[in-house]
């Protein structure tokens, strides 16, 4: 079986087609429906699938004979692209190893750094995509791919991209190997950095005795109207990296391009690959270069509808602020960040989003809905990533700009059922959109004025009780989802919390005001997980799911978190998160006080005082019981703690939770609050 998550995911927001067939700028399924690609399969297919030119100079290559697999020896192919390579690179790169995959040569580039420069030491940007093998993984600046695979790697350090002075400071101490940084970061999202960074970074390298080594796997070879980003700006890095589109969209082949100074004789006697230097991969390479540099008509291309489909962004930006936030990138490598989804109606759109599915939802409208294929960028899962092939036409672009006006307008009236009940797989028309809001507050709650002191923030803790309180929560048409729409939905949400069975910020709250004056604001926090699940969940698992909510809390700067629901019981009454450095309180500890607060308010109200009162305590034993004998122990002068006197184990942990209390008050420093007669 294929990698059953992936297809899980995909069949989770309806992005799972079988594609029979791929020409040009089209895909097309076994069940006839043909999509066009904004995609390339993340950059890797240039001139659109299977062109033409190339077809033949495979099936050319394969009637030859050639000899494509004949290692140790290397294939003509190997030979030729190599040297066309070094000819189209920048200044002095002369020493090329090729590999199939991007993480490859960026291995290769590390392996390099460490056995030339005798340093130990690999910095690269935060927010930076190099690969997903062990060493590509430990330079990507991004903890999600690594984690869970590499412990930390003190031999991998990262700094802010865009940064001089980070970098700076960072070379200094004259520890660094290599500095691998991306010109434009694709999977980051598709930024530019400040014109001169890259010259400044190659100064600074050479300042400090650090290879510099640029990873233009995703914007070499045409993506951004140029060879490479490195000509352009006029840097001439110590290594060159190039994948992706090197093999055409035909077939894998990626290059690892050294100078003289970084080149090592270990490195080239012990590194090697089995599947490396293939003939036919190595042609695609070649006939790659060969039209790019012959054909000038293709980068013109890149630049020009780079430029107006760039234009068309941004005009889509200026008129739907509230939906798109910006567009950013260069060429045909461009990015558009959705802003966050809010709803005031349910907590979910907002969840969806943070859980990282706002892109994938969309992008799951604009296939099933537009037939039009686009996917998020890696690392910032709020941009769309867009990068069609060098071929696209300005009527494909028009076509894909009318497709996210149409999403705008989606967003933009709060219709986020039409997007969720697409990635449901729900075709049927939508459900008449007139009905008044089904859980949240029915009124926006009121922001707070200008003179009214700010007292604190505060979160709770969500989640559904039961899977139908879930399904209820979807948004404020469920009641019009048929009986089996309702239970596809149930499904789908179940799938979404185990796949993301994590907390995120949910739904803020600008303001309650307090009758002593001030007011403060809160965030709901949640979970798509009911109960059942957070049972099924292991030591590690809620563990996780705690911290989660937790530090979700921390980074919107809460000072005070109650547990609400169920967190409750997995944090043991909150022992589990007591020492998280923000105060903690749960359902119990606010009934309990609430209680002893009603309890001294009608003794006041009668004329009494609980000093010469017997205060009784029924179910000691419960938590809420415990913590109202806890807090009104001292003002009183007798206690009763009632318990079953036929159960004995009961009337010994009555015993010890009276010590606990007599304990407390001494430790309180109240020895003569203690109370004069205790029965048990
Ligand atoms: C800049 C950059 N470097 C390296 C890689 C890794 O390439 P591959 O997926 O072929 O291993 C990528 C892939 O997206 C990339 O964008």
């Amino acid at each position: 079986m294929l990698n059953p998550e992936r297809s899980k995911l995909l069949n989770l927001l309806d992005l799972n087609k079988d594609i029979a067939s791929a020409k040009g700028a089209w895909l097309t399924s076994t069940c006839g429906e043909v999509y066009l690609d904004f995609t390339s399969q993340y950059g890797a297919v240039p001139f659109g699938f299977n062109p033409d030119f190339l077809q033949q100079q495979l099936i050319e290559q394969v009637n030859t004979n050639a000899a494509v697999m004949v290692q140790p020896f290397f294939s003509q192919g190997a030979k030729e692209l190599s040297d066309l390579l070094i000819e189209i690179a920048p200044e002095g790169l002369k020493y090329v190893t090729f590999a199939c995959t991007g993480a490859e040569v960026v291995e290769a580039a590390i392996k390099l750094a460490k056995s030339g420069t005798n340093r130990k030491k690999i910095l690269s940007t935060l927010n930076s995509f190099h690969g997903k093998t062990m060493g590509a993984a430990l330079a990507t600046g991004n903890a999600y791919y690594k984690e869970e695979f590499y412990s930390d790697n003190a031999s991998f350090l990262h700094i802010p991209y865009d940064d001089l002075e980070a970098l700076e400071l960072a070379l200094s101490g004259r520890k660094i190997a290599a500095f691998i940084v991306e010109p434009v970061q694709g999977e980051g999202g598709m930024i530019e950095p400040s014109p001169g960074y890259l010259q400044g970074c190659q100064a600074l390298c050479a300042h400090y005795n650090t290879l510099f080594v640029v990873d233009e796997i995703q914007t070499g070879l045409g993506r951004t109207g140029e060879l490479f980003v490195s000509l352009k700006e006029g840097i001439t890095p110590d290594i060159l990296l190039v994948g992706k589109a090197l093999g055409g969209g035909m077939l894998p082949i990626s290059a690892c391009i050294a100078n003289e100074k970084a080149w090592s004789t270990d490195f080239g006697l012990r590194h090697s690959s089995t599947f490396a230097n293939n003939h036919l991969a190595a042609h695609m390479g070649i006939g790659t270069i060969k039209a790019l540099r012959e054909q000038h008509e293709i980068l013109e291309n890149v630049n020009n509808m780079g430029h107006y489909l760039r234009e068309q962004l941004e005009k889509l930006v200026a008129r739907y602020p509230e939906v798109y936030t910006g567009c950013s990138g260069r060429g045909l490598m461009q990015g558009l960040m959705l802003s966050p989804w809010r709803d005031p109606q349910s907590y979910v759109p907002c969840c969806v989003y943070e859980f990282g599915y706002a892109v994938a939802i969309v992008s799951s409208y604009l296939l099933n809905q537009n037939h039009i294929l686009t996917v998020p960028t890696l690392n910032a899962n709020n941009v769309l990533r867009i990068q069609p092939n060098y071929f696209v036409e300005q009527g494909m672009i028009d076509r894909f700009i009318e497709a996210l006006n149409e999403v705008a307008e989606i967003i933009k009236q709060g219709q986020f059922v039409r997007l969720l009940r697409n990635a449901i797989g729900l075709t049927a028309p939508m459900p008449n959109q007139d009905l008044p809001p089904l859980r949240l507050p029915r009124q926006a709650p009121p922001e707070p004025t200008q003179d009214e002191p700010y007292r604190g923030r505060f979160a709770f803790f969500i989640h559904p009780t039961t899977e139908e309180e879930g399904v209820d929560g979807l948004c404020a048409e469920i009641s019009q989802f048929s009986p089996e729409e309702r239970e596809r939905a149930r499904t789908w949400m179940n799938e979404c919390s185990s796949l993301s069975p994590i907390a995120v910020p949910a739904y803020h709250i600008p303001c309650f005001a307090s009758d002593d004056g001030g007011y403060i604001d809160g965030w709901l926090i949640a979970s798509f997980l009911s109960p059942r699940d957070m049972m099924r969940l292991n030591k590690a698992e809620k563990t996780k799911l705690l911290t989660g909510y937790i530090e979700q809390a921390k980074a919107l700067g809460v000072d005070r978190i109650g547990l609400g629901a169920f967190t409750s019981v997995i944090s043991r009454s909150g022992t589990l998160v007591a020492d998280s450095g923000v105060d903690v309180t749960t359902g119990n500890s606010y009934t309990a006080l609430t209680s002893t607060d009603a309890v001294r308010q009608i003794v006041h109200h009668s004329g009494r005082s609980l000093s010469t009162m017997q205060l009784g305590v029924v179910g000691a034993l419960g938590s809420v019981g415990r913590l109202c004998l806890l807090d009104l122990a001292g003002e009183c002068a007798s206690i009763n703690l009632i318990g079953n006197a036929r159960n004995k184990d009961r009337l010994s942990t009555l015993k010890s939770l009276a010590g606990e209390m007599l304990l407390s008050l001494v430790n309180a420093d109240k020895p003569n609050a203690i109370p004069i007669l205790m029965r048990l």
